[in-house]
């Protein structure tokens, strides 16, 4: 196919962020109706490459042809009104403003006469559009701080859905979404092929690329590597060109048989929140104890109350000794680290160098007197950024200069860093490429086998099934079922509790 018959095509592309290649003259060629794949490691590029084509940053060099035209933008509102649209990988609304609002930020103009914004014209669309997309249940009168991190994802979907472009790119936004979201993006990707539109779709979700993507196009470290039609896909192929090496398939637990001490760490006791009712558990030494469900079943609440960081109405969560947990001050006071799913905003300054916020919970432990060593820092820095593997120039960047996967490496190095006896972790590889989180699940491991207790919230149900020694499912708030790791534990089994 030549250049001119591809929808688009990107030639040559390099873009450095000071001594960061990040592109090293990457090519792109995307077809009219196909849903085209974007994959690679974390910090390889993808990002970059797609927000250029989005006009949110220029490159440095290279050519994009649109139509088969040169295809010159200044900023993204140019993009969009050329037909292109990006679902960004970080978070793109505005937390007061309103849902509705926030679907036609920058489109205020159509809803303005004589400078006034008809506010219940806007709400009134608002709904439509949301609902064209398939989501009724949000209001679109909420401010989005009052709405969780997947309604803002939604929101930014139903944005885009109303822009109507010819190109949607979608940067690593599933692992945001539960089911019922994933749903909706999929079937608004599928309806923009048949229309003969196409979508860049990025994921480190190997499973989900082979069976939306038409093909498949790897980056690696700034470079293009190549583009798999889809009778090509297996995922030791797309695996090994991605790191450039072959890599091994079983990354989770090794045992299949759960192991833990008698002891009881933390205990929640009859809990009721907004989105919990009566839920009861015993956390043990030792022990990974799993949390899964649908995304109503609230059991991204779970973390949050065990860790004092929500109003919990009814029933309680104590420690070991019977002590109650009910803020995180005190939850940190006994040991116990929380990484919520929102970890860009939840727990990072991304203001700030990766050093400061890698040291900052720590500073108890790097500290002598009072006085920090800022040797002592560096090689505390430095030892888990390296355990992790942060893609970075050195500890003194600014972690909004990293990519996103790299930046929830950052917030889970911290924690790890941190020395806590019980570790709460809510989705920890949530936009984590296969490659690092095969290092985080073996530090889990570790964290068991020194006697540490983990409390796993998750999606990814091979995930729980693959980490932990008990899983608890939640249905509507519920608790509807505790399995023992076993054998023959198979997510349908799970999943039939699940709904
Ligand atoms: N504004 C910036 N300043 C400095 N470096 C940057 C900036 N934006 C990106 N980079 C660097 O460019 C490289 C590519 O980043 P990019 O965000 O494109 O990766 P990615 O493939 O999207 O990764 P991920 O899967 O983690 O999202 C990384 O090394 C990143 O740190
Ligand atoms: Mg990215």
């Amino acid at each position: 196919m030549e250049a001119e018959n591809y929808l688009l095509c990107v030639d040559n592309m390099k873009k450095s962020f000071g001594i960061t290649k990040a592109l090293k003259g990457v090519q792109l060629q995307l077809k009219s109706g196909e849903i085209l794949g974007l994959i690679g490691e974390n910090g390889s590029g993808k990002s970059t490459l797609t927000s250029i084509i989005a006009g949110i940053q220029p490159a440095d060099s290279g050519g994009i042809l649109f139509h088969g035209e040169p295809y010159s933008i200044q900023n993204s509102v140019e993009a969009n009104e050329k037909g292109i649209c990006m679902i960004l990988q970080e978070k793109a609304t505005f937390d007061n403003l309103s849902v509705a609002h926030n679907v036609f930020i920058g489109n205020e103009k159509e809803f303005c006469k004589h400078g006034i914004l008809n506010n219940k014209l806007i709400f009134e669309k608002a709904r439509e559009v949301l609902k064209k997309i398939g989501v009724t249940e949000i209001d679109v009168k909420d401010k989005i701080k009052n709405r969780s991190f997947e309604d803002g994802k939604l929101v930014e979907l139903a944005r885009a859905a109303n822009l109507n472009p010819q190109i949607l790119i979608v940067d690593e936004t599933t692992t945001a979404l539960s089911q019922n979201g994933r749903d909706i993006l999929y079937t608004m990707m599928e309806n923009m092929k048949k229309e003969g539109k196409s979508v860049i779709f990025i994921s480190h979700d190997i499973d989900e690329m082979m069976s939306k993507c038409d093909r498949l196009s790897i980056l690696r470290d700034g470079d293009y590597i190549g583009t798999l039609e889809k009778e090509e896909y297996s995922p030791e192929k797309i695996k090994s060109l991605m790191v450039g090496r072959t890599i091994t398939d079983n990354y989770y637990r090794e045992d299949t048989k759960s192991s833990y001490g008698d002891e009881i760490v933390l205990k929640a006791e009859n809990i009721t929140t907004s989105n919990l009712k009566d839920v009861s558990f015993e956390l043990h030494k030792g022990e990974i104890l799993g949390f899964g469900g649908l995304a109503d079943s609230g059991m991204h609440d779970i973390g949050k109350a065990a860790f004092g960081a929500i109003h919990i109405k009814k029933g309680k969560v104590v420690d070991g000794q019977n002590e109650q947990i009910y803020s995180p001050s005190v939850a940190m006071k006994k040991k116990i680290a929380y990484i919520g799913k929102n970890r860009d905003q939840e727990s990072l300054f991304v203001n700030s160098p990766i050093r400061d916020n890698v040291a900052l919970p720590s500073y108890k432990i790097i500290a002598k007197n009072t006085f920090v060593s800022p040797t002592k820092e560096r090689k505390f820095v430095e030892e888990w950024t390296t355990k992790l593997d942060v893609k970075m120039q050195n500890i003194d960047q600014y972690v909004s200069e990293l990519s996103g996967g790299n930046k929830q490496k950052v917030a889970i190095a911290k924690w790890l860093g941190f020395g806590a006896d019980i570790f709460i972790l809510d989705c920890p590889t949530r936009g984590i490429d296969i490659g690092v989180k095969a290092s985080i699940y073996k530090l889990l491991t570790d964290l068991k086998n020194r006697g540490k207790s983990i409390i796993l919230i998750s999606e990814e149900l091979p995930e729980v099934i693959g980490m932990c020694d008990r899983v608890v499912v939640l249905k509507n708030g519920q608790n509807s079922g505790i399995f023992v790791r076993e054998d023959d534990l198979t997510e349908n089994k799970l999943i039939n509790y699940m709904v």
